[in-house]
């Protein structure tokens, strides 16, 4: 199904992302993965294999995201998981630190669409990221939460704008990624258990969860502005 198909992971060093690259390559797409850091790419490359393309690009830089995509030519899908998050209490929030996030997460998402747009085929697809906190307020989430439903809310216009180019949404629950390694491993282990024994599903998420909804997305052409909640129920509880 993917043969000779050309898939951009922005985000595709790390995590959900990595996953997805993982499973797409297997279905025999080229798989081109991009992130800052140019450590995690050379290890993610170790386990994809040397021969997907990778490059370095801070998604929040609107000039570097534009020379990205003309850099890349015609592509097939774009997935977009980049991102990084935090959290605390809203009163005594760094405002500057949201902006960034903000800058991170929604602008970057909004980069990539618009100069990526152009180079995807009218088959294709793009695929945002979102999540939980969109849908489920968490105290300690009221930025996040609120990027999380600029993404949705801008993925689902896009889906009637870039028409026919099917842009779909993913909003993921609690997923075991490197994103929550900031957390101690004792203070992490009983968060997961904590959410775990709420969930309908009785556990949190892994990374290839959520890459099977990625596929999903970008394989069914009768799927277009959907939000696919990967949350194992969250949103119901
Ligand atoms: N894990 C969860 O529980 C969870 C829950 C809800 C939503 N989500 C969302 O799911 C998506 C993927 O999360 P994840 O858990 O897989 O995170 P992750 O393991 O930390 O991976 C994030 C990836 O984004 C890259 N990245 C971060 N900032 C970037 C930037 N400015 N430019 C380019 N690349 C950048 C990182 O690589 P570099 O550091 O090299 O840039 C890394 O490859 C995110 O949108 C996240 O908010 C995750």
């Amino acid at each position: 199904m993917f043969q000779n198909k050309r898939v951009v992971i922005i985000g595709g060093s790390s995590g959900i992302g990595l996953a997805a690259a993982k499973l797409i390559l297997e279905q025999g797409a080229e798989v081109i993965i991009a992130s800052r850091s140019s450590d995690k790419l050379e290890n993610a490359k170790m386990e994809l294999g040397k021969k997907t393309k990778s490059y370095v690009l801070d998604i929040a830089e609107e000039e570097q995201v534009k020379k990205f995509f003309a850099h890349v030519g015609s592509i097939d899908h774009l997935v977009v998981t980049a991102a990084e998050t935090s959290g605390g209490p809203f009163l005594s929030s760094d405002t500057e630190m949201d902006k960034k996030m903000f800058d991170n997460k929604f602008w970057g998402q909004y980069y990539a669409a618009k100069y990526g747009a152009k180079t995807i085929s009218p088959e294709g697809s793009i695929t945002l990221f979102s999540g939980i906190v969109a849908y489920k307020s968490m105290v300690g989430s009221a930025t996040l939460g609120a990027i999380n439903a600029a993404v949705a809310a801008l993925g689902k216009t896009l889906a009637l704008e870039l028409a026919p180019l099917r842009v779909n949404v993913i909003s993921p629950g609690i997923i075991d990624t490197p994103s929550r390694r900031k957390m101690s491993e004792v203070a992490r282990n009983q968060f997961y258990m904590g959410i775990a024994n709420k969930l309908p599903v009785k556990r949190v998420g892994v990374a290839d969860d959520v890459a099977k909804g990625i596929l999903y997305l970008i394989s069914n052409s009768f799927v277009s502005g959907t939000v696919l909640h990967v949350d194992g129920g969250h949103i119901l509880i």
